[in-house]
């Protein structure tokens, strides 16, 4: 019987820049330590086999000169439609099973699609045993993503595949690792699945009414980004918290903020946060807040953090996540194998 190969990526939390990056500003994302695995095996017919239960399907079959018709359901579509792209300048006889296995929901906006295209891609190259770098697994997830969904600047499938915390320019013209050590963020949920096509749509619309003004907004972000680069290098949380706050005032004047959120980032700041904002498209998902950091009282910085985090947990959902994971990685069974 074939082995399987599995790959595994992070989730991401953006950190700053979100919806000025699909025009050209730089934006700073994390990953998270919450990841999807996918399993690829030969199965030796000429048919694909899904099961992907956390991303809404359990059995799902092709031939394989069928795959990437219209209609497929949304949680096969980035797997299904990377398969057929693989396919086209690597052709099979050979079709594959699929299972994929998540350690967070979908609906966090921890980037579970970007992070299955990206687990998968790395396991059927690794199955059929083809060479594949960094840079050409974004090529062929990015443009999966864009086939798939229209629109997105590409941040979350650089996260998936590099981890760390990452400064990046859309299309992957800048892709920076940035050594920051650890992050002091609490991370809150709203309980609202955000809809990000629609959000990014949204904005394209507000930037076609009324480009100076959404352009100024752009460019403001871009300094802020540009400011939290700098801060997150020589570790002064302070101003990053400060730039967090200021990131959400430009957020808010572009429309894609909630009043969830605001509460959130509200509560968090009341409780001792050095700033807060939300984190993604907006309208619901996640937020983000600094924690104090006392690099001389530990102590301190824990109970300054307790205090935000039950408010978080008072008024949201209080996420236990780590920043800074590792980005795409074979799977231990998979290292063994090859
Ligand atoms: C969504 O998580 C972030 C956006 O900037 C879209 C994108 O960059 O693809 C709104």
């Amino acid at each position: 019987m074939a082995l399987g190969i599995t790959a595994s990526a992070p989730g991401k939390l953006l950190l700053f820049g979100e919806h000025a990056v699909v025009y050209g500003s730089p934006c700073i994302v994390s990953a998270v330590n919450q990841r999807l695995f996918v399993t690829v095996t030969l199965n030796g017919e000429n048919v694909f086999h899904l099961s992907a239960p956390d991303l809404g399907l359990t059995a799902y079959s092709k031939n394989i000169d069928t795959l990437g018709g219209k209609g497929l359901p949304t949680g096969v579509r980035f797997i299904e439609v990377l398969y057929k792209r693989f396919l086209a300048t690597h052709p099979q006889i050979r079709g594959i099973d699929v299972v994929t296995k998540s350690d967070f929901s979908s609906s966090f906006g921890f980037g579970s699609s970007s992070a299955a295209t990206v687990a998968f891609a790395k396991a059927l190259f690794t199955a059929y045993n083809i060479p594949v770098d960094k840079r050409r697994l974004f090529e062929i997830c990015y443009q999966t993503v864009l086939e798939v969904q229209g629109v997105g600047s590409g941040f979350d499938v650089a996260s998936a595949i590099w981890g760390g915390t990452l400064y990046y320019v859309s299309p992957g013209k800048v892709i920076e690792p940035l050594v920051t050590g650890n992050l002091p963020l609490v991370v809150g949920y709203t309980g609202v699945k955000a809809d990000t096509p629609t959000l990014v749509r949204q904005v394209a619309e507000h930037r076609r009414r009324q480009p100076k003004i959404i352009q100024g907004l752009f460019s403001q972000i871009t300094t802020i980004a540009t400011r939290a680069r700098e801060a997150l290098l020589v570790g002064d949380f302070k101003t990053v918290g400060f730039l967090m706050n200021e990131n959400q005032l430009l957020l808010n004047e572009l429309g894609v903020s909630s009043a969830k959120l605001d509460l959130l980032n509200k509560k968090a700041v009341e409780a001792g946060a050095w700033g807060a904002k939300l984190s993604g498209a907006g309208g619901g998902d996640c937020m983000i807040a600094v924690s104090p950091m006392y690099k001389n009282d530990p102590r301190q910085s824990k109970t300054e953090r307790r205090k935000i985090e039950k408010e978080i947990d008072c008024y949201g959902e209080l996420m236990k996540v780590d920043l800074g994971a590792e980005g795409v990685r074979l799977e231990e069974d998979a290292k063994n194998n090859n």
